[in-house]
């Protein structure tokens, strides 16, 4: 009895193991979005077409500033240590910059297309996109309601809003994984990513949903419990 109790686990070599395996996650997302950032940077070639914004714009909105401002709440790797009020700031300041990017490289595409005499939202890449960059575009004004929670009084109390924009954001980052993905289906990714950088793409941007999808999860959780 005595021997089968001490070969259990104590909670502290439990919590220091899971927040280990958090720590490794963070870093492995901070790596994919350096790797997918810069390849597709360097693939797309800003400025060599006014077509090659787009890729780039998406890029650096929903995958650097979007991924980012989501692992500033990383209790065990968000790039900027500091206070809870620290994470909150950035993470607003990082989602406004996406959100700037993403309409950005939103308007160039339309206009691109349209230069172009091509018909709009015709794959279901453009389709998905037009969705997530409205979408995105409306979470992140919903999000003023949780820095002044007199805004949304008569709708939510502030914990059940900050469950809704969690929630909400988890949605919305997985509609931008199915955009991306199909993004690497797309004729210019054919024609400009191939083998072993295909893969690497496609492992990069699933990669990101599994680590944020985990965290946001893992820090709501306890809140939703809270709240029963
Ligand atoms: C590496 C990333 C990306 C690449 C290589 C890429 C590539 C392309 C290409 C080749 C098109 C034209 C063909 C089509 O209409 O499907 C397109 C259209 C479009 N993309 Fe992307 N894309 C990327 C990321 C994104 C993201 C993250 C979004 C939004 C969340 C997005 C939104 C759109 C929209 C809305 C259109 C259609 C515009 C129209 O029909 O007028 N794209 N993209």
């Amino acid at each position: 009895m005595l021997e089968d109790l001490e070969e259990q686990p104590n909670k502290k070599d439990l919590a220091s193991y899971s927040n280990r395996r958090a720590l490794f996650a963070a870093m492995v997302a901070h790596f994919a979005v350096f790797l997918f950032t810069t390849f597709i940077v360097y693939t797309a070639v800003p400025g060599s077409n006014f077509f090659s914004w787009h890729p780039v714009l998406m890029t650096l909105g929903f995958v650097l500033f979007l991924t980012e401002a989501i692992l500033m709440f990383s209790q065990q790797s968000s790039l900027i240590r500091g206070d809870r009020k620290w994470q909150v700031r950035s993470h607003w300041i990082l989602q406004v910059l996406a959100v700037v990017c993403g309409v950005g490289g939103f308007i160039i595409i339309y206009i691109n297309k349209a230069d172009r005499g091509k018909q709009h939202f015709t794959t279901w890449h453009g389709l998905l996109g037009l969705i997530a960059t409205i979408s995105c575009a409306v979470q992140a004004v919903a999000g003023i309601g949780l820095q002044y929670p007199i805004l949304i009084k008569k709708f939510a109390t502030l914990a059940q809003a900050k469950v809704y924009h969690a929630t909400f954001g988890l949605l919305n980052y997985t509609l931008i994984t199915l955009v991306l993905n199909l993004a690497m289906w797309s004729n210019w990714a054919k024609r400009n990513i191939s083998g072993f950088s295909w893969y690497g793409c496609i492992a990069c941007i699933d990669i990101l949903a599994l680590v944020v999808m985990t965290q946001v999860t893992n820090n709501q959780l306890p809140r939703l419990r809270r709240q029963r």
